[in-house]
């Protein structure tokens, strides 16, 4: 796979900027499709691609985006945690989560970014017209979508953050990226959140049947957000939509991790509307 990236590279190197994601196996991802929208609307000369990568030519790839036209880089499983030790510097918010999914390449070298958290607070904008500030919430999950979010939480000032995870260990180190005001806690809390997110895989494939929490914890005053995005509405998010609750699937928040991280490589505001259409177009062929 590198040697296609190098043959790539020189084919197309001085035409078109090249920007790709690396994981394995990534051919279910939406981001080429939803970039690649962007980019041609925008007219930019840039081309996204996957790369399957095996764990061996991790750092060969990262050597490409030193020396040869790759100048934007999406890192999805099982390199997000290897990533944030291959570029040169991490942001502030990659650095305390350890996680990387989203490089640049720049005068001071390669900079790893994580750009999650800041897509989820921008979708319950975008959603729900929901500001977190001083609001209380309950994150079910700690995976890294719970980190992402529990961490961008914490700095939109959340005044609680109650954590609940079916291992303990995880939901203790997650509960502490909302610093002071992140704890670990248990059903109990649920009914006293404004917001309720769903971070676990339950409702995806394999569990697509079960329920992250008992929805009769939930009610018509709270804002229920599933990170999951396919399916569109698991059965879970139904169920809290006839408590009565607002709730909001995953879309936005893959949207606006792909937004973010399409400014950071090109500098241009990104055509949200166009990207968001190109995401909802191919689940709808994909369902
Ligand atoms: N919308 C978006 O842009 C976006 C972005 C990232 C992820 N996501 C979604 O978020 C979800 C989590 O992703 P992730 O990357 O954080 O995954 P992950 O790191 O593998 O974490 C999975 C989480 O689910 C929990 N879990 C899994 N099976 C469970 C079970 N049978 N019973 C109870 N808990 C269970 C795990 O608990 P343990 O810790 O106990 O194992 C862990 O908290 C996925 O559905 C993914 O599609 C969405």
């Amino acid at each position: 796979m590198v040697d296609d990236l190098k043959e790539f590279l020189e084919r197309n190197g001085n035409s078109q900027t090249l920007a790709a994601v690396i994981g394995f196996p990534v051919n279910h991802s939406l981001s080429p499709t939803i970039h690649n929208a962007g980019f041609k609307h925008l007219n930019l000369q840039w081309n996204y691609i996957p790369l399957e990568v095996e764990e061996g030519d991790l750092e060969e790839v990262f050597e490409q985006m030193r020396s040869l036209n790759l100048k934007g880089l999406s890192v999805t499983m099982p390199y997000k945690a290897k990533a944030a030790v291959m570029v040169d510097e991490c942001t502030p918010t990659a650095k305390a989560l350890g996680v990387v999914n989203c490089v640049t390449s720049t005068d001071k070298g390669l900079i790893g970014h994580n750009t999650d958290g800041d897509g989820f607070l921008k979708a319950l904008k975008h959603d729900a017209d929901f500001d977190p500030k001083q609001k209380r919430v309950v994150v079910l999950g700690a995976g890294g979508a719970a980190k992402a979010i529990t961490e961008a939480l914490g700095r939109a000032e959340v005044s609680s953050l109650v954590v609940i995870n079916r291992t303990q260990a995880k939901a203790e180190s997650t509960a502490a990226l909302a610093t002071d005001v992140g704890t670990v806690g248990d059903l109990e809390d649920i009914s006293e959140a404004d917001l309720v997110v769903n971070a676990t895989s339950l409702g995806m494939k394999d569990n697509a049947t079960q329920f992250p929490c008992p929805v009769d914890l939930i009610h018509s005053d709270q804002l229920v957000v599933d990170l999951i995005y396919h399916p569109l509405k698991t059965p879970w998010l139904s169920a809290a939509e006839q408590k009565g609750a607002r709730t909001h699937n995953g879309v936005s928040m893959l949207l606006f991790q792909a937004t973010e991280a399409f400014t950071l490589w090109t500098g241009q505001q990104a055509p949200v509307s166009t990207m968001l259409r190109a995401i909802e177009e191919e689940l709808e062929r994909r369902s």
